[in-house]
């Protein structure tokens, strides 16, 4: 059976990418893909935004983030992790966001981090769950008002 596969985002791709829609109660959780896409333009260097196919499908956008100061943390040490995961409605609980997980930590351990860290609305109808269950834990702090957590690598 065919793996999914990860893609750059390119002028023939980008619409459709725009397009993913999430379930009507998640849209409040997540920014847009083409919020995030127009932030990783600002950001070449920091964002790392990938689609995730099956077969000819599009069914996931991915965005890690590298080595962002993080707001609050007086070490002055750099954070990596996952900064955006949409997968399509109608993709939902068929093993794509895991496998768009995964794919971030792979890509951060080979760049040599040691933790790939995220964050998230703690509400009933958030990811919390999603993460606890692929092995994150919250650190005990929040980004506003989202919970941070990390996963070791
Ligand atoms: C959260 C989200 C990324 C999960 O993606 P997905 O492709 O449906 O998840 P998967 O199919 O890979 O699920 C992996 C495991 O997590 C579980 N899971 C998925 N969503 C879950 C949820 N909301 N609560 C509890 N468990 C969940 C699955 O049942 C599966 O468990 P299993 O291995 O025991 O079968 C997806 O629902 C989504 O895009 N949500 C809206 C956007 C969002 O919140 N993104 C995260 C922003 S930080």
């Amino acid at each position: 059976m065919p793996e999914p596969t990860l893609q750059l985002v390119t002028s023939d791709n980008v619409e459709a990418a725009c397009a993913i829609r999430l379930l009507p109660h998640q849209d409040a959780h997540v920014e847009s893909v083409a919020v995030s896409l127009a932030l990783a333009y600002t950001l070449p260097t920091k964002a790392w935004p990938r689609l995730v196919h099956d077969r000819s499908a599009l069914v996931a956008v991915v965005m890690a983030f590298h080595r962002v100061d993080w707001p609050g943390d007086p070490s002055g040490v750099t954070r990596s992790g996952l900064w955006r995961l949409n997968v399509d409605a109608q993709h939902q609980h068929q093993g794509y966001g895991r496998f768009a997980v995964l794919a971030v930590c792979a890509d951060l351990l080979e760049r040599g981090e040691r933790t790939c860290f995220v964050t998230y609305d703690a509400g009933e109808d958030g990811p919390e769950n999603f993460y606890l269950k692929l092995g994150f834990r919250p650190t005990g702090e929040f980004s506003g008002r989202q919970v941070v957590a990390g996963l070791k690598l």
